[in-house]
């Protein structure tokens, strides 16, 4: 099955064409065409992601980015052909995309495709809007079927594959997801069924990693600065001489909460300002591995309470080197085995991509989880586990 994935939840756009083929232990796929435009540089002058700006941008990459990716999977097909009349009104809030895809549609013929998978939520809403509008339209001039993704369960199925094969992971599988966005812990009895048993309170991980990069001066996004910068303390030899409280690391749930660290960090750094380079890089490194080993407790006594065979980490943040480290030590160098298996996705994978959710978009395809355009909706708190 050709799968076309589209994910514009925050501030990715991306779009991809997948082969999968097989069920859920023995699915494999390949990666036809892949075209991805990061709108990071964008959003770091601000500091942040901005909705309605990453709506724009995603309005504007769309249509150069479907045709990138279709020209790689050698899908392209230039052609006259016409365009649905009803795609003005489908389209009427994204007035730059309806222009670009209008002609596009006149000048290309309908590529080799089976199915669109398109992200419904969570995410930011003006952003998913963008491209659950994009998906109805490729799919009424197609006459293509869509299946509505959740972009959680995208990060949680990238996880569960390896070289492109599926993992034979044993369930339950405990999935850590965390990104910008969010932070929350999923155990998933069998493939395809979510129950969410823990989950940030105020801060995703990823947020708090890019609130104390401005505080340091770093750019956006902050987790990959503050991860270098901690790294090199360590490479140094420079011990911070201060530590933070590992946030609710002895209550008994599984719930999070980064604001108060982020604070902490604040104080600190107001204390000792302006920072030297040395500070700046042990409260990096103090604050990493605080978050590591919060998350990190906390997963590996999830894991043993609710049986877990197998713990995979998704989202942004599990691209933290500190974070795999510590988790691999912990699951597996102990006398008594928790989890037999700990997955990541690939680190070019963890971020936000189309083939995560291609991928999961494969899957319920395979269980004819269809949404007719008129039903589909963009759902910025969609819960992993709940119906959209
Ligand atoms: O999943 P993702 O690409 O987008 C969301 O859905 O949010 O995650 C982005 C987040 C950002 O907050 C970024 O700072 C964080 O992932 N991130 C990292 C690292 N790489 C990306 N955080 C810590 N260490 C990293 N190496
Ligand atoms: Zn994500």
């Amino acid at each position: 099955m050709k799968i076309l994935g589209i994910e514009t939840s925050c501030d990715e756009t991306a779009v991809c064409v997948i082969d999968a083929e097989g069920d859920s232990l023995s699915a494999h796929y390949r990666v036809l065409g892949n075209a991805l435009l990061s709108q990071a540089a964008l959003h770091a002058q601000y500091g942040g992601v901005f909705p309605n700006l990453a709506k724009r941008e995603h309005a504007k990459n769309l249509v150069p980015l479907l045709a990138q990716c279709l020209e790689e999977a050698e899908l392209l097909r230039e052609e006259d052909a016409e365009a649905p009349a009803e795609l003005k009104t489908m389209l009427e809030r994204e007035p730059e995309l309806f222009e670009m895809l209008e002609k596009f549609l006149r000048t290309h013929g309908k590529p080799d495709i089976d199915a669109i998978a398109v992200t419904a939520g969570p995410g930011l809403e003006p952003a998913l809007w963008v491209g659950v509008n994009f998906a109805k339209a490729l799919s009424t001039a197609w006459k293509l079927p869509i299946v509505p993704v959740n972009h959680m369960e995208g990060h949680v199925i990238m996880s569960l594959f390896n070289e492109e094969q599926a993992v034979n992971a044993a369930f339950p599988v405990l999935a850590l997801l965390i990104s910008g966005g969010h932070t929350e812990l999923v155990l998933s009895r069998e493939f395809g069924r979510y129950e969410r048993i823990g989950e940030t309170r105020d801060d995703a991980a990823g947020e708090a990693f890019d609130k104390v990069a401005r505080m340091l001066d770093l750019p956006y996004p902050g987790g990959p600065e503050i991860s270098r910068l901690a790294k090199l303390a360590r490479e140094q030899g420079l011990e911070p001489d201060f530590t933070f409280t590992r946030p609710m690391l002895h209550d008994k749930n599984y719930d999070f909460s980064f604001s108060g660290l982020k604070t902490a960090v604040r104080t600190l750094a107001e204390k000792h300002a302006p920072l030297d380079e040395d500070m700046k890089m042990k409260i990096a490194r103090e604050f990493e591995d605080t978050v590591a080993d919060t998350l990190v407790t906390k997963t590996m006594r999830a894991a043993e309470e609710f049986g877990a065979e197998t713990i995979v980490v998704g989202g942004g943040v599990s691209a933290n080197d500190r974070i795999r480290e510590l988790l691999m030590n912990r699951a597996m160098n102990q006398k008594e085995m928790i989890v037999s298996n700990v997955l990541f996705p690939k680190p070019e994978l963890a971020t936000d991509n189309a083939i995560m959710i291609a991928l999961a978009g494969y899957f319920r395809a395979n269980r004819r989880l269809f949404s007719a355009p008129e039903d589909l909706k963009a759902a910025g708190n969609w819960r992993l586990g709940a119906e959209a």
